[in-house]
């Protein structure tokens, strides 16, 4: 089996409403520092997430699940995100919303198993016959013929690879070509090119170069040590979907082993069972030889409410899978009903899944906090606001919720540019509170012009 070609699949961070938030901000101890790492408050909660945090890096929660239970606006999504921040980028993390499950084309287990999978990641170390070096040269060779287009033709590459303890000159492929293309190699830049698959990594620029130019921004690397030609280990990590990606293909029934580490094909195919069951299979048995790791990482399910009873169920059974992830639900449900049945229960989530929680609570926040979490928002959007709209604003969000308060900052600052200001101020907070209603005042509205609307 070979793994190295397989690409990630991991999500970029897409919500802007938290992009303040930068980790738990806990002290050395585990305790939260009241403002920190962006986030404001919130104590209890955040050290419990970061007890969480501990469990899951010494892999002693997998299969485990977590709610973090509050009313709206009281950083819930907010502090998972900060979870997945302070667990790195080496531990996957999926985010995604209970609603997400409903979609006409695909089986809502379907998507519960992919993300699933997208939170287990797999850790690679093999052993691999490499030629390793910096660049001291290199020099395509063109064919004497002329292909039909008029192109020149590349007959082989040169190149030449130097380390502390000799060089080496390599005969290439002009399809190993193409790869240092890509990569970018240039002559001064450290590489490896793997014996067995050719495939070609740049691991920096050799720091003999690190004074050429004073604004580079090339990571460094020292001159290997070594012979040029030698054997290395090459850490990887995936995902578990990352594997199932990069082995789908729509005609199927080929053997896996052999497809896996083919290049991933643009065009989405088809997953089945049977192919996870293969990989998995394959995967246990590296497990077994010692030759790759899992990681366990983090699902994060926004919104749980939204889920119905079918995938509370299938969600439950995943849970006993001995390579399930950390699960993390949030919701803003006190009791209500389960989705698809008339069944009320807390949160709205089956009493039998409830039981095995962990439940995390966040609660309101006060004024003081509220005031900082507000001008932490000002800060992040590089608005300026003076003192007074920024007090008003903060009883504005008493009164109503946070996340409206911090909604309301982009409007006023468009108001206040319109009037060609560089500041906001209380009028303009004024102006735009009126203008956009919070929920409380919008139904209270509705409530009290009952008549004039339709039934
Ligand atoms: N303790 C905090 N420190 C800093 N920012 C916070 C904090 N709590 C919340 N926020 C910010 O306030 C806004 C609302 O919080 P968030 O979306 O996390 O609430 P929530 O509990 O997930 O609400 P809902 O139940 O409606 O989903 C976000 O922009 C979030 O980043
Ligand atoms: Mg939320």
């Amino acid at each position: 089996m070979k793994i190295e070609e397989v690409k990630s699949t991991v999500r970029i961070q897409r919500i802007a409403a938290h992009s303040h938030v930068k980790g738990l901000g806990l002290d050395e101890n585990g305790v939260p520092i009241h403002t920190a790492a962006g986030l404001v408050g919130q104590e209890g909660a955040r050290e419990a997430a970061g007890i969480v945090v501990d469990l899951i890096k010494s892999k002693k929660m997998a299969g485990r699940a977590l709610l973090l239970a509050g009313p709206p606006g009281t950083g819930k999504t907010a502090i998972a995100l900060a979870v997945a921040h302070e667990l790195g980028n080496k531990v996957p993390f999926c985010p995604m919303v209970g609603s997400e499950v409903f979609s006409s084309e695909i089986k809502k287990t379907e998507v519960l198993m992919e993300n699933f999978r997208r939170a287990i990641g797999l850790r690679i170390r093999e052993s691999k016959e490499v030629y390793e070096g910096e660049v001291y040269e290199l020099t395509p060779v063109e064919a004497s013929n002329i292909s039909t287009s008029g192109e020149k033709i590349i007959s082989n590459v040169i190149i030449g690879l130097r380390t502390s303890k000799g060089s080496k000159q390599l005969k290439l492929d002009p399809s190993i070509y193409d790869s240092l293309q890509k990569e970018k190699v240039e002559v001064g830049d450290v590489i490896y090119i793997e014996a067995g698959s050719g495939t070609v990594k740049r691991q920096g620029r050799s720091d003999v170069y690190a004074t050429e130019f004073d604004l580079e921004t090339d990571d460094y690397v020292p001159l290997p040590k070594g012979l040029v030609h030698k054997k290395k280990d090459v850490v990887q990590d995936v995902t578990l979907h990352d594997l199932d990606v990069s082995n789908a293909r729509p005609q199927g029934g080929r053997d896996v082993i052999s497809m896996m580490g083919q290049l991933m094909k643009p065009k989405k195919t088809e997953i089945t069972d049977k192919l996870r069951v293969e990989i998995n299979r394959v995967v246990n048995k590296y497990i077994d030889q010692g030759i790759a790791e899992l990681v366990p990482g983090v699902l994060f399910i926004d919104e749980v409410h939204m889920l119905d009873l079918e995938t509370f169920t299938y969600l439950h059974k995943s849970l006993e899978s001995p390579i399930a992830p950390i699960v993390i639900f949030a919701t803003n449900r006190g009791r209500c009903t389960i989705r698809g049945t008339d069944i009320v229960a807390p949160h709205g989530i089956p009493l039998d899944l409830l039981d095995r929680l962990l439940i995390i609570r966040t609660l309101p926040y006060n004024i003081r906090d509220l005031g900082q979490i507000l001008m932490l928002r000002a800060q992040t959007e590089s608005l300026k606001i003076s003192e007074k709209a920024f007090n008003l604003l903060s009883d504005i969000g008493a009164k109503s919720t946070l996340r409206y308060a911090v909604q309301l900052l982009t409007p006023a600052y468009q108001m206040c540019k319109v009037n060609g200001k560089a500041e906001i101020t209380e009028e303009d907070i004024t102006d735009v509170h009126q203008l956009f209603l919070d929920a409380k005042r919008s139904s209270k509205f509705l409530s009290d012009n009952k008549a004039k609307y339709m039934l």
